[in-house]
């Protein structure tokens, strides 16, 4: 008997588990015969998992994601747990410690334009009319997030805090391999984000990336490479989206670059990503964590009227990147592509002449293209 795929599914608070019942339902459907070769198991997590059992990452979840292939993420967080302290939070007690733990030190983020969506974006429609189709590649367990120390101490007017942005050569240099293998099979251009007008470790970085270039291309390859500011790069985006192919940023660059990226698109609520690890699942792939980038949007959990999409094609970036499906994750983007040509619309795709959609609704519209 061959080896099960198995899925840990950490649905989360907010819209999470919502969203994660239809992409379920996407998936069961999508994968057809291939669907019993899968075992999807649930655990909970994030400020579900405190109220449950008083912490956001209990141990019974580590342990099924450990003994899992790859993690469908949902999201966690919601004003219900923000006041306890910041480390028990779900966010700083569930999500980040995952990353760490599982060293998914690779998060891509797919940021494309549907054309039918175009009004949906701030822009004006004329700054997209080149498309937009870029791919973030954002730094996941390094820098301000997790560099040391960090800290608060103190008192009164000398009371202070403060965190540390560090970044090893071997973290620069494996994360410059993903953007530029990533670039080769696009179009061969890599736009590297930093700030080493004002930082030591951005220095650092545009150092390491310029030197992983130059060996890169060296071995036969020729992908473009150049360097741009962080805050130039926020205005670019906007400006003129469409020069942009492959974004190689760190942690908190990504960050904040991926969610101003993603309303280009027409909506938070389309912006998949994956987590790759260093590590191999037990089928030979890249264990991973996928998840919308978007939060757990408490202003409307619980309503069933969350756009889907980027938990659903999250679940595609996993059978593609843990599972080697690669003709069934096309085939899931291509569905919701034809739903959305077909008018397909949640509220926040929507304007005001279109028919608005709930979770399940559009969901089924996709399914029906599969
Ligand atoms: C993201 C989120 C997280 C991050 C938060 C929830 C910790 O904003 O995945 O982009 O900052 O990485
Ligand atoms: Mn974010």
């Amino acid at each position: 008997m061959s080896l099960k795929k198995k899925v840990a599914v950490l649905a989360g608070d907010g819209i999470g588990p919502e969203v994660m019942d239809v992409t379920l339902e996407v998936l069961k459907k999508a994968l057809g015969n291939q669907y019993t070769e899968f075992e999807f198991q649930s655990a909970l997590v994030g400020g579900a998992a405190i109220d449950a059992v008083g912490e956001p990452l209990p141990k019974e979840t580590l342990s099924l994601c450990e003994s899992s292939d790859a993690i469908l993420f949902g999201s966690v967080g919601g004003p219900k747990w923000e006041s306890l302290p910041p480390e028990k939070q779900p966010e700083r007690g569930a999500l980040l410690p995952l990353r760490k733990y599982f060293e998914l030190f690779a998060n891509l983020r797919p940021v494309k334009l549907y054309p039918e969506l175009a009004h949906a974006s701030p822009l004006k429609e004329d700054r997209l009319k080149n498309g937009v189709d870029i791919l973030i590649i954002r730094e996941l367990t390094g820098d301000v997030y997790f560099g040391q120390p960090k800290g608060r101490e103190g008192k009164d007017k000398n009371e202070k805090a403060y965190d540390t942005m560090v970044y090893h050569r071997y973290e620069i240099e494996r994360i410059a391999q993903v953007a530029f293998d990533s670039a080769k099979m696009r179009k061969n251009k890599v736009t590297s984000i930093d700030k080493a007008n004002v930082l030591t470790s951005m220095v650092f970085w545009r150092e390491v990336v310029t030197q992983f270039a130059n060996d890169y291309n060296k071995q036969g390859n020729n992908v473009q490479l150049e360097h741009m500011y962080v805050d130039n790069a926020a205005m670019q985006l906007i400006l003129n989206p469409s020069r942009f192919d492959v974004l190689l940023c760190s942690n908190m660059f990504g960050d904040i670059l991926s969610d101003e990226a993603s309303v280009l698109g027409g909506s938070l609520g389309m912006l998949a990503s994956a987590s790759l690890s260093t590590r191999k699942n037990q089928h030979g792939y890249k264990f991973g964590l996928y998840e919308p980038a978007g939060g757990s949007a408490p202003d409307i959990a619980g309503k069933g009227i969350a756009n889907p999409i980027a938990q659903i094609l999250s679940g595609a970036l996993m059978l593609r990147y843990s599972f080697g499906l690669n003709e069934v994750a096309t085939k899931i983007e291509k569905a919701i592509e034809k739903a959305i040509q077909n008018g397909a619309r949640t509220r926040d795709i929507a304007t005001e002449k279109d028919r608005v959609l709930n979770t399940k609704e559009i969901a089924e519209e996709i399914i029906k293209n599969l």
